[in-house]
């Protein structure tokens, strides 16, 4: 008589046992994405880093400003997270020198997660997550662990090198266009952009100031100065690596531009965007008086740092 009912207890526990396999964790890195996703990270559960790291886009934002709790607005454009295991420093000021301690920031920040990180580690104690700390570090959730699973799923996020101006570099001439061809050369010489843009991920990860900071009430964002009280750095911010450019717009630290082409006008000319920049770079200091063709060929050349993955992603005008 009770057969049917063993049956749907035995199905029942089969059950459970498969999905607990399918969702449990098997490395720090899955652990760290569980918890990249998950919306039990903000007071009232209705944001996660993916809300505004959004993965379709790079792990970056497609508003100007991104919401966090309550629908607050932040002050800084979301960047994308990817490309990050080489950085020596995190966010626009560097405030962060490593990974570990950026990750933190945003769960407890007002205007974006707004949940005191102990308060999170005891909301993860009482849950499905214990356990899965316990496996991945033999310890319950505390911050160390927290913010090395974190950590570690961001520093998974690692472009894979088959843009086509990779394949390009690796020899194979069809894998950009003429215009993106001409666009690198214009990139590299003419426009300077190389001379900040550069290395593996286009940044020499240094705090440069290209002309964004007047001390008027909309572009008043001292950077870098906020955070060593330099003079030197008035208004100097981390360069921003370029990998998946064209699909991580707005642009800037306060999602001023657009569009690639807009930003490539600012470059051409900055003063027409912003006038009495206070302590421009030198780089940035003459217009670059760049033809029509070759500002198209630039964002052709921008285009080209697309991971093939968000090839139909791209933002155009
Ligand atoms: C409400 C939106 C929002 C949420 C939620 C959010 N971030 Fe961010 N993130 C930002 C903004 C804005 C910045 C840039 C802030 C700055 O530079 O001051 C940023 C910066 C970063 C950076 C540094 C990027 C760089 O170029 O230096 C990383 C890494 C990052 N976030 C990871 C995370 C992780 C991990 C979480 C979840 C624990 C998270 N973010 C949650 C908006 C958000
Ligand atoms: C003096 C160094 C310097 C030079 C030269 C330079 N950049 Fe930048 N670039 C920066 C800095 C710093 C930022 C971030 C500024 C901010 O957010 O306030 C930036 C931001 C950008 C962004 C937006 C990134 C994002 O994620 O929002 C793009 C695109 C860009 N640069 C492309 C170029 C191009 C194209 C050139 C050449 C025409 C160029 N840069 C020349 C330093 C430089």
């Amino acid at each position: 008589m009770f057969k049917g009912l063993y049956i749907i207890i035995i199905l029942l526990t089969l059950y459970g046992c498969l999905n607990s396999v399918q969702t449990a964790p098997e490395t720090e890195v899955e652990l760290g994405k569980l918890l990249f996703f998950d919306k039990m990270l903000s007071s009232d559960h209705s944001i996660s880093c993916a809300s505004c790291h959004k993965p379709e886009f790079a792990f970056a934002d497609t508003m100007k400003f991104s919401l966090g709790v309550d629908g607050q607005k932040g002050v800084r454009n979301t960047p994308s997270s990817m490309n990050m295991a080489s950085r020596p420093f995190f966010f626009y000021d560097g405030r962060a020198a490593t990974i570990e301690e950026q990750v933190l920031v945003p769960i407890h920040n007002p205007v974006e997660m707004d949940l005191p990180v102990p308060e999170l580690l005891e909301r993860l104690r009482g849950s499905h997550y214990k356990a899965w700390f316990e496996k991945t570090y033999n310890k319950q959730p505390d911050s160390t662990n927290l913010s090395a699973a974190l950590g570690a799923f961001v520093f998974s996020l690692e472009s894979p090198g088959d843009t086509p101006f990779d394949k390009w570099m690796q020899g194979d001439e069809k894998a950009m266009t003429e215009q993106q061809i001409a666009g690198r050369e214009i990139f590299n010489e003419k426009a300077k952009c190389f001379d900040c843009h550069f290395g593996p991920d286009f940044t020499g990860d240094e705090f440069r100031n290209i002309g964004l900071f007047n001390g008027s009430d909309s572009l008043n964002e001292a950077g870098r100065f906020g955070i060593t009280g330099d003079l030197d750095d008035l208004g100097k911010m981390k360069v921003p690596g370029l990998r998946n450019i064209a699909v991580t717009g707005p642009y800037m630290h306060n999602g001023m531009f657009e569009t690639l082409e807009e930003v490539v006008e600012f470059y051409d000319n900055p003063e027409t965007f912003v006038k009495n920049a206070i302590n421009r770079d030198t780089l940035v200091q003459e217009p670059l008086n760049l033809t029509e063709e070759e500002k198209e060929y630039l964002v052709a050349f921008m285009h080209a740092l697309t991971d093939s993955s968000y090839a139909d992603k791209t933002i155009k005008k």
